[in-house]
């Protein structure tokens, strides 16, 4: 019988830095800049939202961006394998993270499903003009109330079928593995997502009335910037957008070469992401000021929220504007290449635990999750009630699932295990933009209170009243029931051993990788193999 000590396994690795970027920058680029950031940051005071948006980037998201880049490089392995590999108690941290992405998957795939649908709508204005609103919940979604009929099992066959479509490309795309199937479609689908928004934003910039919608995005409204809950909006936003903290920066940057400028890159990635998440707020409100103008009100009447943002104003903007097709293709192709390359970043999440933990190959292993999700994707969200689940699954993953667990990472990892120091000499290795004690002060101490006190602040107010006005009962099952279910099961998870052929052992670049470092020309003593050195000898 093969024994672990037989085996190796060679991790998969993205073709090129340049690749691993695009990558990156797909996966932070996705339906929370085009459709989400603009009306988050109306609502959280116009251009005074860029003040705790700005904060919350360099104090937060970055930080905790280099904390995620560390981690998977520096113990080249999925969430649940880095986490472990640092400390063998810190593994059931990598399998919240995957549960969080298991959760997001599901619902994320159904809006790339409408938004595809709505590229073809465009096209053919089919909703009629005048009808938008009535169109996306009554024709479209066939929006039924959970109050009334429950959790529904009605399909609804516009839905379910282009849902089917995007799942199957992405499983093409995901089987390929991380080099020919993720690092190529991020190379085929950022550029020319670029090239489209940017087609967009002028479009949109040459509209009538578009900059009053400017100047409703622009104008600050300094009293907003007094109000914890707008903080807590731009660093709830700011996670979810850099894809920080549910495991995807940890997964991705464990396919970079051991010599890799990791804070350079990191650098790269976020400010590319936040400018194209600004170019989308200046986007959307000039359109959003046209519509005004068209319909003799003012911006402030035409900003929706969210979902309706995208699914009912831009309708309208296409049925009323000159061309209103092209903007309307461009806009949701846009979220659709968006959407997929984000989607892909967090089903590998998933996707690399597995094949970590259990030694599969990655047809099997991609064929294994997607599947199953593909089928609880349809179950729940092309029936009827789709919508409110939607909302309230988003809703309590993002405030206790990646708060939460990016709450409890950074306190366990630098309180706990101690483990600041040493990722930050990984960080310091090879790159260009050294980190020093100002990242261990942002991430050691600053994210946790700030994290704290959201966390604090969301629980109340989840508590005081149900949710979205959604029956108890739903929001107990599907908010509340769900982010405990997920801690559950992640220490669960983390109980199953890691088999004679997980990938955790026997990787000759990591052994490689840490005699190196071990054995280096500074000769710093490594103290952080123990782990699996340790699970190493118990198998051998
Ligand atoms: N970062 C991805 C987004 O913004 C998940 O949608």
């Amino acid at each position: 019988m093969a024994t672990a000590s037989t085996q190796t396994h060679k991790r998969e690795a993205f073709g090129s830095r340049n690749v691993f970027i695009l990558s990156a920058i797909g996966s932070a680029v996705g339906l929370g800049n085009i459709w989400r950031f603009p009306y988050v940051a109306y609502e959280g005071g116009g251009g005074a939202f860029l003040i705790p948006y700005l904060c919350a980037l360099l104090t937060a998201g970055i930080p905790l961006l280099f904390f995620d880049y560390a981690i998977g490089h520096r113990f080249r392995g999925s969430a649940p394998l880095a986490f472990r590999r640092m400390k063998r108690a810190a593994e059931p941290l990598g399998w919240w993270q995957v549960l969080i992405c298991v959760v997001i998957a599901v619902y994320y795939a159904v809006i790339v499903a409408w938004a595809a649908m709505y590229t073809w709508f465009s096209a053919q204005l089919t909703w009629g003009a005048g009808n938008e609103n009535d169109f996306f919940f009554t024709d479209f979604l066939q929006s039924a109330d959970v109050a009334e009929v429950g959790v529904s099992t009605e399909f609804v066959p516009q839905v379910g079928i282009p849902l089917i479509v995007v799942w199957l490309v992405v499983i093409v795309i995901m089987a390929l593995g991380v080099k020919r199937g993720i690092g190529a479609a991020n190379m085929i689908l950022m550029p020319l997502l670029t090239v489209m928004f940017v087609i967009l934003v002028v479009q949109a910039l040459f509209l009538p009335g578009a900059m009053d919608g400017l100047n409703a995005f622009f104008t600050p409204n300094w009293e907003a910037l007094a109000d914890p809950g707008v903080w807590a909006s731009a660093y709830g936003h700011i996670f979810f957008s850099l894809s920080v903290a549910f495991g995807i920066m940890v997964t991705y940057s464990s396919y970079l070469k051991r010599k890799t400028d990791l804070t350079g890159s990191g650098l790269v990635v976020a400010f590319a992401n936040s400018a194209f998440e600004i170019l989308a707020g200046i986007g959307v409100f000039a359109a959003l000021g046209f519509m005004a103008q068209a319909q003799g009100t003012d911006v402030a009447g035409v900003a929706t929220s969210g979902i309706g943002l995208a699914f009912i104003a831009f309708p309208t903007i296409v049925s009323q504007a000159t061309a209103g097709s092209i903007i309307g293709v461009l806009f949701f192709g846009a979220l659709v290449f968006a959407g997929i390359t984000s989607m892909i970043s967090i089903l590998e999440v998933i996707v690399a635990a597995l094949q970590d933990k259990l030694g599969w190959g990655r047809v099997r292993t991609t064929l294994t999750v997607s599947v199953p999700l593909a089928v609880i994707s349809m179950a729940l969200f092309s029936t009827t009630t789709a919508l409110t689940v939607l909302d309230t699954t988003d809703a309590f993953v993002n405030a206790f699932g990646i708060m939460a667990v990016a709450l409890v990472a950074v306190i366990v990892v630098a309180w706990v295990f101690h483990k600041l120091p040493a990722l930050q000499e990984h960080l310091n290795r090879r790159s260009s933009f050294r980190v020093g004690f100002i990242w261990k002060l942002l991430v050691g101490a600053l994210a946790p209170i700030v994290l704290g006190y959201l966390f604090i602040s969301e629980i109340i107010a989840k508590i005081s009243e149900p949710y979205g006005g959604y029956p108890v009962w739903f929001v107990s099952i599907f908010g509340w029931g769900m982010v405990i279910g997920l801690i559950i099961f992640a220490l669960l998870l983390s109980l199953i051993p890691w088999g004679a052929h997980s990938h955790a052992k026997d990787d000759p670049d990591y052994d490689e990788f840490l005699d190196e470092e071990h054995y280096g020309p500074d000769g710093e003593t490594d103290t952080i193999r123990l782990p699996l050195s340790e699970e190493k000898g118990a198998s051998a």
